[in-house]
């Protein structure tokens, strides 16, 4: 199938999704003070730009300052259970974004959307997870050439562009939004552990106080998660594979034990890694009857799916988003949402108001590229320091905190290395 022009759920949904794009903006005003100056300024002006995104009211808002710079857009979705289709369709229909997104979509019809997104002939990409890159790489070898760079969202889309670079087969530029402080100290850590949680609950209902929770991955997402899960009362087991992390963890206060340990014991299980099979048959094997687990690393492979599926006697749905896998010996394991993002898929992902850092990135490097277009070399870069400095001191602004300013002496002490004790 060829999709063109739009392909959403039902354009009826739109009066809804401008009502959601509208609730997310009021916990934006970072991206907001940026949307007024694009609108002045049009620096994305005749630049074609796809994005490949989780299709929430925040992208939204991040599509809208985009457009308001100039950019003439197409949008595809980043996961096939995050997208709201009411956001889709007031995207589509009252913004004329091309968008190319539904929730529930299966496996194809993703990378249809994919390519149907790319066929808006993009001379930017911005992507979450990499996906968009890896197909335009992949199948569009003639079509790579017309891009000037591209941003990316996400740890593991980082991890993904890195390794193209390395065996030099990155064809352009891409700045690797979440290595900006205002990105991964914010979202990352609060944002998703914030969110995880909500996913997790409003998936199960389940108390959290008092229960094992044992967290895999104590990174930027690990720590958020961790502390977060501690505040409701819950015995937090952290496993590690890193040990200046695991060393961190336990000096943050938790358990850290191997998984084939904590197996044995947890009542919730989260990946937060990046990594694949995480969660795999010998710890099924080892887990309580009526263990959850869930996963808000990037992919649907941090827990093996296929293995648990091979040791189940049967499978069935016995809530929105709750998988019940009935093992041989009578045990029950609780998947929820299919492995994949959690927070996305049983939640609404992260509050606007940690987007509103992210996004802002997004929108200050989109412009970055179009200056800067042509003078970067093919390699993975980080955010530019004074565009992080810039979007914390938007932030703070409307928060309305001020912070002290270094007087000269100070510029002057700071900078010499004459004076000791
Ligand atoms: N759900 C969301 O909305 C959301 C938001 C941001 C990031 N992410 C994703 O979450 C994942 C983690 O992101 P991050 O920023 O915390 O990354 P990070 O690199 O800071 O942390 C990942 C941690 O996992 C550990 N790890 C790797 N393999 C492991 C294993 N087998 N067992 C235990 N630990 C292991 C690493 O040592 C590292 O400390 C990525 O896939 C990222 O793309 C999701």
């Amino acid at each position: 199938m060829k999709v063109q022009g739009a392909d959403v759920k039902d354009m009826k949904l739109a009066a809804a999704g401008q009502d959601l794009i509208d609730w997310a903006a009021r916990e934006m005003p970072v991206l907001n003070v940026i949307r007024l100056r694009f609108a002045k300024e049009q620096p994305l002006k005749g630049h074609r730009l796809s994005a490949c995104l989780h299709v929430t009211s925040e992208t939204a808002n991040l599509m809208l300052t985009l457009q308001a710079g100039g950019a003439d857009l197409s949008l595809c979705a980043s996961n096939p259970l995050s997208t709201n289709d009411a956001v889709a369709a007031a995207l589509a229909s009252t913004h004329g974004v091309k968008t190319f997104a539904i929730r529930g979509e299966d496996n194809d019809t993703y990378y249809q959307h994919i390519e149907a997104a790319l066929d808006h002939h993009p001379a930017m990409t911005m992507d979450d997870g990499a996906d968009l890159v890896s197909v335009l790489h992949k199948t569009r070898e003639a079509q790579v050439g017309e891009v000037v760079g591209g941003t990316e969202e996400t740890t593991t889309g980082v991890i993904r562009l890195r390794a193209m670079a390395d065996r030099g087969v990155l064809r352009y530029p891409i700045i690797a939004v979440n290595e900006a402080d205002t990105k991964h100290m914010f979202d990352n850590r609060y944002g998703t552990g914030q969110s995880t949680i909500d996913g997790i609950v409003r998936a199960t209902n389940v108390l959290l106080a008092g229960k094992k929770f044992v967290i895999a991955g104590y990174g930027w997402v690990g720590r958020g998660l961790a502390s977060r899960a501690k505040g409701h009362g819950a015995d937090v087991i952290v496993t590690e594979v890193d040990s200046v992390k695991a060393l961190e963890a336990v000096m943050d206060g938790f358990r850290v034990m191997k998984m084939d340990e904590a197996a044995r014991s947890g009542d919730i299980f989260v990946t937060v890694t990046g990594d694949v099979n995480v969660l795999d048959r010998a710890h099924f094997a080892a887990m309580k009857d009526g263990a959850i687990l869930a996963n808000s690393g990037h992919f649907n492979s941090e827990i093996n799916l296929k293995a648990l599926d091979d040791m189940a006697t049967s499978v069935r749905q016995v809530r929105p988003n709750v998988q019940e896998y009935r093992l041989q010996d009578g045990r029950r394991l609780h998947v929820l949402a299919e492995g994949r993002l959690i927070n996305l898929a049983a939640a609404e992902g992260h509050p606007a108001a940690v987007m509103d850092m992210s996004f802002a990135n997004q929108a200050l490097c989109a412009e970055y590229i179009a200056k800067h277009a042509g003078k970067l070399e093919r390699r993975v870069y980080d955010v530019p320091d004074e565009i992080d400095a810039e979007v914390a001191r938007l932030k703070l602004a409307s928060m309305g905190v001020a912070i002290d300013t270094l007087t000269e002496e100070q510029k002057r002490y700071l900078t010499s290395w004459e004076e000791g004790t």
